[in-house]
């Protein structure tokens, strides 16, 4: 017998007296009542990772989530990028000591950002108008973005396309600006409501912030044409806005150059830029937590004032960032063999999904001749917004143990050769 000790007569006698267990129930009452987290309330769970949980809790062996913006290999696998993988292993053998990181993060990690995201003949670069730091991905680029437009440059509104990445409304208002959105995606034509989004920018107050997704629209798969961008970038400087660009999917809608095409329209036209960029997808890095933040300044000297406000930013949050993600992804941009071999694996992620799109609109125009899902086909990056209801969501996730996002966005990126037409079958069944 296991012999319990009482807290209250401290007896180790193997049970406890009926008054020791009332007492005990009083002291325990009492602290409730005096705990200084009472009144804290149940918050809603996470609307994209919430999901996961769910997920992770079903039981039904055949159960897809197409929640979360995470690429799987036909397997279903997260890959580990084999370039990755070699550079792990040049890290590793040099056995390096762990002192801090600069409060930035590694130097040579952030010139290689710039390079991708702005070109590596970029003459913009040599002017030093543009600083960047290391970030706990591109959510922690955007915080910290945030966090210096509120409390260093005093604006007080940010306008984010409706609808943004769900995380957006949260990030911006948790730094204090008031979130409002302009008109992007128009359901009945599944395209963009560009006329109403450029007379919504048109009204825009100067100095307001807004935060445009530079390519693979997230939730939509919807990006504006060449031709659109064109419009935008003239009506932020025209206004006097400041463009924010979320940059997370570059090289998943199209090539790196091309996906990065509109940073440098955005640094032909404007003065200032400020750019969030992330490596969780295109290294297959998700848990590394590794992104960049890019502020483009008038000239020199106020990028080094930018910088040093920044620094202040990042000291006072979470200090300086960690070293092994930076220096992965350092290790596979500075090595040229090593980025030709992720370009050919990031090309291979891309083109995969492209024959997943491909393959969910063949297979439900078959099975629902009078649905046309043909619209995938054009969407860009991992996101599809399937125009499915949330009713129809909550179907296929309770009676198909498919996980969608509410909205009906759905991650096309964990489809695979095996679990399509099981999904098919299944989204067929709730559109019916
Ligand atoms: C998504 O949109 O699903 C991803 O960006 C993951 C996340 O953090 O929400």
């Amino acid at each position: 017998m296991n012999l319990v000790s009482c807290g209250i007569c401290m007896n180790t006698c193997g049970t406890i007296s009926p008054v020791c267990f009332l007492i005990s129930n009083l002291i325990s009452d009492q602290y409730m009542m005096n705990s200084a987290f009472s009144a804290v309330e149940l918050a809603p769970s996470d609307p994209i990772l919430g999901l996961t949980e769910l997920f992770k809790s079903d039981n039904n062996p055949n159960k897809v989530n197409l929640g979360v913006g995470v690429y799987y290999d036909d397997n279903g696998n997260v890959p580990l990028l084999s370039c990755v993988r070699l550079a792990e292993s040049k890290i590793v053998a040099k056995h390096r000591a762990r002192s801090y990181q600069p409060i930035e993060g590694n130097t040579q990690y952030n010139k290689l950002v710039q390079t991708l995201l702005f070109g590596s003949d970029s003459e913009l670069l040599n002017t030093n108008r543009i600083i960047t730091a290391q970030t706990l991905g591109g959510t922690g680029a955007l915080k910290v973005g945030a966090d210096f437009l509120r409390q260093i440059v005093g604006c007080s509104d940010v306008w984010i396309s409706d609808p943004s990445w769900a995380n957006h409304q949260g990030i911006f208002s948790n730094a204090g600006l008031k979130v409002n959105v302009y008109p992007y995606y128009d359901p009945n034509t599944r395209g963009i409501a560009f006329d109403r989004m450029v007379e919504q920018l048109k009204a825009l107050p100067q100095q307001a912030i807004v935060l445009l997704h530079a390519c693979c629209h997230n939730p939509t798969g919807v990006d504006l044409t060449a031709d659109q961008w064109q419009i935008v970038t003239d009506i932020v400087v025209d206004r006097g806005l400041i463009p924010f660009l979320d940059i997370a999917y570059q090289g998943f809608g199209s090539s790196l150059d091309e996906d990065g095409a509109v940073v440098r329209l955005f640094t032909e036209k404007c003065q200032n830029l400020v750019i969030s960029n992330s490596f969780s997808k295109s290294f297959s890095l998700y848990g590394e937590r590794i992104g960049g933040l890019s502020i483009m300044s008038g000239t020199a000297g106020e990028a080094k004032r930018v910088q040093s406000q920044l620094k202040r930013l990042i000291r006072t949050n979470y200090s300086s960032p960690p070293i092994h993600s930076g220096a992965l992804v350092e290790t596979v941009l500075a090595d040229s063999e090593l980025k030709a071999q992720w370009v050919n694996e990031l090309t291979g992620m891309r083109e995969r999904i492209k024959k997943m799109r491909l393959d969910l609109s063949t297979n439900i125009a078959k099975l629902c001749p009078g649905a046309d899902f043909s619209f995938i086909t054009q969407q860009k990056g991992m996101f599809s917004y399937s125009g499915l209801t949330k009713e129809q969501v909550i179907k296929l996730r309770e009676e198909h143990s498919v996980y969608a996002v509410e909205s009906g966005r759905i991650c096309v990126a964990a489809l695979n050769s095996q679990n399509v037409e099981f999904v098919s079958d299944a989204i067929s069944k709730v559109i019916l």
